[in-house]
C-alpha cells in the first residue's frame, strides 16, 4: 500500500519554472514581469514567485490586492504590479505594500495621488493604453493628454507605459500588428513630448512566442513560465527551452471487479461490461476537474477512460486489469513517455489556462526540483 499521504496532489517542478524564466529572458533579450496572478496559474503564488525571481524576473504581477498581500506576508519584496488597479478603498494598503499600478482613469488617479501624498509616498504607475483589447486603458489619441495630466499629480510617478494584445496574428477586424503600431505610436508621441517612461511593455505569452517586435524593454510572461506550451497548438507541443511544470496526480482508493450491466455514477450514465475493473480516485469537480465527458487518466503510462459522471469529490476509471490500491494516476501531465497535455483539456474545457487556475487550493502542491 502507498505511503503517500494525499489522495490527490499536484507536483510542481520549480527547476522547470526557473528554466522557463531563463529561456524567456534569453530568447527575448529584455526584462521579465512574471505574471503570478490566480495563485500563479494554480502553481502556488509564493513558491512560484520565489522561483521566477531566483531565475532573474524583475517584477511580479497579480490582479488583486489580496494576492499582493499574500506575497508580502511571505517576505517577497520585489516590485509587484496589480493589473486590476486599486479601488479608492484599497489604495492606502496598496501604497503601504509598495504596489505598482496601471493607471487608466483620471478621477481614480487623483485619489491615488492624494492618498500617496497624505502617506508621504509616491506611487509608481504605468500608463495603460487601450490599443484594441477593449478593457482597461485610455485610447491612443488620448494618451499624451492623459500622460501630461498624470505628470501633474505629485503623488504619482510615471514608471511605465503598457498595453495588452487581444491575441497574436489576425483576430477579426484588427490584428496584433495593428495593436503594435498603435502602441509604438503612443510611445513615440510621448517620447517626442519628453515623456520617456522607464518600462514599455505590450507582450504576454503568445506575443513572446510569435511577435519579436512586440518586446519593447519588458515582457509580461504568464503561461510560458509554467510551460503551458503553445496555446494555439492542439498537440501542446513544447517550444525549445520550455517544459511543463505541473503534474496533477491521484492514487486509487478503491479498485473492484464488476459484473456485467452494473451502473456507475450519478444518473447511471455508464453500464459495466463483464468483469470490468473500475478504480475510484478521490478527486472530482469540487477540486476543479470539470464535469465534462470524454476524459481519461494515465495509469502506468496507459490511457484509461473516466466513466460515468464525475462526482464532486470522486471519479471512476475503467482499468485494463487490477492494480494495487495506491497506484498512481496522472490527470494532467506526464507519466513515463505518456502525457495528457494541457491543450487536450484546454480544448475540452474551453481555455488554455482554465484547468490550472481552477484547481482547488485544497489540493496540496508538492514542490520538486530536478
Ligand atoms: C495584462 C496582462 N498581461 C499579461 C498577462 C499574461 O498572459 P499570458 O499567460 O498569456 O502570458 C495577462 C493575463 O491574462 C494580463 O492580463
Amino acid at each position: 500500500m502507498s505511503e503517500n499521504p494525499y489522495p490527490t496532489w499536484i507536483e510542481i517542478n520549480l527547476s522547470r519554472i526557473e528554466n522557463n524564466t531563463r529561456t524567456v529572458l534569453k530568447n527575448t533579450g529584455v526584462d521579465v514581469m512574471a505574471v503570478v496572478k490566480t495563485n500563479a496559474y494554480g502553481h502556488g503564488a509564493v513558491e512560484t514567485s520565489k522561483a521566477v525571481l531566483r531565475a532573474g524576473a524583475k517584477m511580479l504581477a497579480v490582479v488583486r490586492l489580496s494576492e499582493l498581500m499574500e506575497l508580502r506576508q511571505a517576505g517577497i519584496t520585489a516590485p509587484v504590479m496589480i493589473f486590476g488597479g486599486a479601488m479608492a478603498s484599497e489604495v492606502d494598503q496598496a501604497i503601504a505594500q509598495t504596489a505598482v499600478l496601471p493607471v487608466y482613469d483620471a478621477e481614480l488617479a487623483k485619489i491615488w495621488s492624494d492618498r500617496a501624498l497624505a502617506l508621504g509616498r509616491r506611487l509608481p504607475v504605468h500608463l495603460k493604453i487601450d490599443t484594441g483589447m477593449g478593457r482597461f486603458g485610455v485610447f491612443p489619441e488620448q494618451a499624451l493628454d492623459f500622460a501630461r495630466f498624470i505628470g501633474t499629480l505629485e503623488g504619482l510617478e510615471i514608471e511605465g507605459v503598457m498595453s495588452h494584445l487581444a491575441g497574436v496574428g489576425d483576430y477579426g477586424p484588427i490584428n496584433s500588428q495593428t495593436q503594435l503600431q498603435r502602441f509604438k505610436g503612443v510611445v513615440d508621441t510621448l517620447a517626442a513630448a519628453g515623456i520617456r517612461p522607464r518600462w514599455r511593455h505590450l507582450a504576454s505569452s503568445s506575443a513572446i512566442l510569435y511577435e519579436p517586435d512586440s518586446y519593447f524593454n519588458l515582457v509580461r510572461a504568464g503561461g510560458v513560465l509554467y510551460g503551458l506550451g503553445d496555446a494555439s497548438d492542439p498537440q501542446g507541443v513544447m517550444l525549445p527551452g520550455l517544459s511543463r511544470s505541473f503534474c496533477w496526480k491521484a492514487q486509487f482508493v478503491s479498485i473492484k471487479r464488476f459484473p456485467e450491466g452494473w451502473t456507475v455514477g450519478y444518473d447511471s450514465t455508464y453500464t459495466t461490461h463483464k468483469d470490468e475493473i473500475i478504480g475510484v480516485l478521490n478527486v472530482g469537480h469540487g477540486d476543479g476537474y470539470l464535469r465534462i465527458p470524454g476524459g481519461s487518466v494515465l495509469v502506468e503510462g496507459r490511457r484509461c477512460p473516466i466513466v460515468g459522471k464525475i462526482c464532486m469529490d470522486q471519479m471512476m476509471v475503467s482499468l485494463p486489469h487490477e492494480y494495487p490500491l495506491g497506484t498512481e494516476a496522472v490527470l494532467i501531465g506526464e507519466q513515463g513517455d505518456a502525457v495528457i497535455p494541457p491543450q487536450e483539456l484546454a480544448r475540452r474545457w474551453a481555455s488554455a489556462t482554465t484547468f490550472v487556475t481552477n484547481v482547488n487550493r485544497r489540493i496540496p502542491r508538492v514542490y520538486l526540483r530536478d
